[in-house]
Parts: C-alpha cells; sequence; structure tokens
C-alpha cells in the first residue's frame, strides 16, 4: 500500500470563539483525522484582528505545526518577534516587500519528509504588494533544496487569483488551499498535475455570524453606511478545512475532503 501524508489545514481562526474551539478541538480532529501535519491560519485569532505570540503558543501547543496568516498580520505588533525568528512556525504573506518583517514560508519535517509551507497573498481587492506569482516562482526555485513538498497558503479575496495562481503552480506544489474569504468553497479537487485545490477552506469562529462579525453590527454598517466598529460575535463556532493525503513518494495530492464541523464551544 502507498504510503500518504495526511495534512490537515484549518481555515482562518477567528477572535476568542475560534480560538476556543481550534484550542479544544484540534487534538481531537487530529486524531479522527489521523493527521500527520496540521497547519492553521492564525491571522484573525486575536480579537479578529491579528495574533499574538500567547495565542500562537497555545495553537502550536494544542497541535499545529505551522501557523500561516494574511493582511491583518501586522495588527499586533508584539507578534513580530515570532515572525523574525526562524526557528518559530509562525510565518506572513512571503510576496510583501523588501524590507517587511517576518518570514514568508517554513519548512517541518513530518515522516521523514521535510515539508515547506508557503504563505502567499492576493492582490485583486487587497493591497497592491508584490506579485504572488512572481514570488511563488522564485520561492520555489529556492525552497527545492530545502523542501521535499510544498503545500501554499494563498490568502486572497478573488476567486479568479486563486484558481489562476492553483493552475500556474499545479505540478510544482502538492497542494494550494486559499484563505480569507471565512466562506468555504465547493470546488476542492485534485489539478492534472497532482495538486491539490480549493478556492477557500472556510474559517474556524462563530457559526452565527458575518464572517466572524457580530450580525446586528454588520447590518447596521450596511443600512446606515457608517464605520461602526467591528466586534466579534459571541456564538458558538465551526471548525472548518481540509484533510489532504499527499502521496509520499510523489508528493502529488490523491485526495482532498472538506470538512466543517459544529464544535460545542
Ligand atoms: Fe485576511
Amino acid at each position: 500500500m502507498l504510503d500518504n501524508l495526511h495534512a490537515l489545514i484549518l481555515g482562518d481562526v477567528y477572535g476568542q470563539p475560534g480560538f476556543r474551539a481550534v484550542f479544544i478541538g484540534l487534538k481531537n480532529l487530529i486524531k479522527e483525522k489521523k493527521a500527520d501535519l496540521v497547519i492553521v491560519n492564525g491571522e484573525n485569532a486575536a480579537d479578529g484582528f491579528g495574533l499574538t505570540p500567547e495565542i500562537a503558543g497555545q495553537i502550536l501547543s494544542a497541535g499545529a505545526h505551522v501557523i500561516t496568516s494574511g493582511n491583518h498580520i501586522w495588527h499586533q505588533r508584539e507578534i513580530l518577534p515570532q515572525l523574525e525568528d526562524s526557528r518559530v512556525p509562525v510565518i506572513r504573506p512571503a510576496n510583501y516587500p523588501p524590507g517587511t518583517p517576518g518570514k514568508g514560508y517554513t519548512v517541518v519535517t513530518v515522516k521523514g519528509k521535510r515539508v515547506g509551507v508557503l504563505n502567499l497573498q492576493g492582490r485583486s481587492g487587497m493591497s497592491s504588494i508584490d506579485c504572488p506569482f512572481r514570488t511563488a516562482g522564485s520561492l520555489l526555485k529556492k525552497m527545492k533544496s530545502e523542501a521535499d513538498f510544498v503545500v501554499v497558503d494563498f490568502h486572497a479575496e478573488s476567486p479568479e487569483e486563486k484558481e489562476a495562481l492553483g493552475i500556474y503552480l499545479d505540478g510544482k506544489v502538492s497542494l494550494l488551499v486559499g484563505t480569507h474569504t471565512h466562506i468555504q468553497t465547493a470546488d476542492e479537487r485534485i489539478l492534472p498535475g497532482g495538486t491539490g485545490y480549493i478556492t477557500d477552506i472556510g474559517m474556524c469562529g462563530p457559526e452565527l455570524s458575518v464572517i466572524g462579525s457580530d450580525p446586528a453590527i454588520s447590518i447596521r454598517r450596511f443600512l446606515t453606511q457608517m464605520p461602526l466598529k467591528i466586534e466579534v460575535s459571541d456564538n458558538p463556532s465551526v471548525l472548518s478545512g481540509v484533510l489532504v493525503k499527499i502521496e509520499m513518494s510523489s508528493g502529488k495530492t490523491v485526495s482532498i475532503e472538506r470538512f466543517r464541523k459544529k464544535s460545542l464551544v
């Protein structure tokens, strides 16, 4: 029987409710999915905006190997030393311009394989940072000697940009998952070159919410067009993500299955 690496990827952890659900539920989820590698996007874990060293430490202690992020990672400045430290597996999108603090990828060894985790961010409807396509191209060349497989978290708004990057990297990476919109898409598939793909894996955060935030405030923002402060919805969470089986010998994805599981907290 061919040996596979089971990669569990969880979507954006949103606020205290999302963090609670991940902290309490991750160990069981790892057991249930027989996960070897766990990647969690933590960019909204601190009250919806950014990530603190304490929260990062707790997500890692709950079983995550790597924490990825995105555009909100800059909200909590205390995380910067961790982003800068090559020994701490907390990363930010690699295509921020040169001089931006932090690292855009990390490598972890799982089942004897060196797995590179690369974080990129889209530009459609987001900040005009460096090109994610060209950054991926040059970093993948660099990562060739450092990693046996590469898994990409593409934090982006536009499904068009996400599909384009997925197909651009098909056959060059084991897997590309989209994050950021907090809404899980039903288009998970294996691309012709063996790259697992999904436009968005969804969030780990309060189910009764507007992409994680308090619905009453969100609705008032739409009705009045006032810039009201967003607050995290205090409701039980869902844990959303994918379980991906990657063939150890080839690094190709052999199955990708999405899940959206209600948490009791
Ligand atoms: Fe985001």
